[in-house]
């Protein structure tokens, strides 16, 4: 399996990891050949890029922090919480057990680093996004090492919830391309304290939990929202939740912006710890997170394109690689000439 930017995704590929929306609805099945109109429809439906199956990358596994089972999982129950009335039906047990499935699947495969998957329909971003910082929250949960199972839980259920106060802000101006009125703005900046009064309102969550929601976007400068908090003023699940929110933002195509690279995302945190992020949980979290995912293509500095196979968490920037066309293994480790110099995303 290998990842395929969406310019290069052409009719007669076979799916290589079933495509999901941001209901966790199947749009395409595993090993789908696909036809001309799915490739328009992908397209149209804002994704960055899919997974395909291939000759060359049959054998290559892209490592997951959850399995797909389990992402269409959360992914129901996020877009249930953001229903007018469907969140009715959402007890505080069914968001506790994804919590605790997230946690587990994660501890199972706690050496593992993150690989971009950056499979998303656009417009049900925020779907994903919830997802996804709680698989990435819980990595750097379980990275510090200072929490025990039951605090991962809760700091997953956190990471789950922490965007839901989006559905009282309209999908248009979610979505927006253009610039946000002045009244627009004020509503976006308060879905953090609409968040906690959801969770206040509907559920029974602990307070590490709701702060968790209410300071996501707290700097740790003091110069964040709702209460400007700063340092260790900001609950802990907060300062983790922020780290996993900003980098899955910047890797993610927006409608007002496109996806940046992971070393891109790796580089603005580390460039902004102090300012927006605890600087120990960035320097943490930077180190779960593949520059070169496996899977991605990149052009080495000879000048050939090569597929990446494996990362080396201790040297990030020299990955095994496999040379395109003709399938020879190079281990840039061992290789003092040889470098990646751009990936392909
Ligand atoms: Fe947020």
């Amino acid at each position: 399996m290998r990842y395929m930017p969406i310019t290069k995704v052409k009719e007669g590929m076979s799916v290589g990891q079933h495509i999901c929306n941001g209901e966790g609805k199947i749009l395409l099945e595993q090993e789908a050949k696909l036809q001309k109109e799915d490739v328009q429809n992908l397209f149209q439906m804002g994704l960055p890029g899919i997974y395909v199956e291939d000759d060359i990358s049959w054998d290559l596994k892209v490592p997951r922090l959850i399995s797909r089972e389990l992402e269409r999982e959360a992914l129901r129950l996020v877009h249930c919480l953001f229903q007018e009335e469907d969140f009715r039906e959402v007890e505080q047990e069914d968001i506790q057990e994804t919590a605790r499935k997230i946690t587990r699947q994660i501890l199972a495969g706690r050496d593992k680093m993150y690989h971009m998957v950056n499979v998303r329909v656009a417009d049900d971003y925020t779907y994903f996004h919830s997802v996804n910082v709680a698989a990435l929250s819980v990595m750097l949960g379980v990275k510090t090492g200072n929490l025990d199972l039951e605090q991962l839980n809760k700091l997953a259920a956190a990471a789950l919830l922490h965007d839901v106060g989006k559905r009282y802000v309209e999908s248009d101006v979610l979505n927006a391309k253009r610039s946000l009125t002045e009244e627009e703005r004020i509503l976006v900046i308060q879905h953090p304290k609409l968040s906690y009064d959801f969770l206040m309102e509907h559920f029974n969550f602990s307070p590490e939990v709701c702060d968790g929601v209410l300071e996501h976007h707290e700097w740790y400068n003091g110069c964040g929202y709702p209460m400007r908090r700063s340092g260790y003023e900001i609950s802990y699940f907060a300062r983790i939740i922020k780290v996993a929110d900003v980098f899955d933002a910047l890797i993610s195509k927006l409608p007002y912006h496109d996806p940046i690279s992971p070393s891109g995302a790796v580089d603005y945190i580390l460039g902004n710890t102090d300012s927006e992020f605890d600087p120990d949980l960035a320097e943490l979290f930077t180190r779960k997170i593949a520059i070169y995912p496996d899977g991605c293509e990149v052009m080495l500095s000879d000048g050939r394109t090569a597929l990446v196979v494996e990362n080396d968490s201790e040297y990030m920037l020299k990955p095994k690689v496999m040379a395109l066309p003709d399938g020879e293994m190079i281990d840039l480790k061992s290789e003092k000439n040889l470098a990646v110099l751009e990936l392909f995303v």
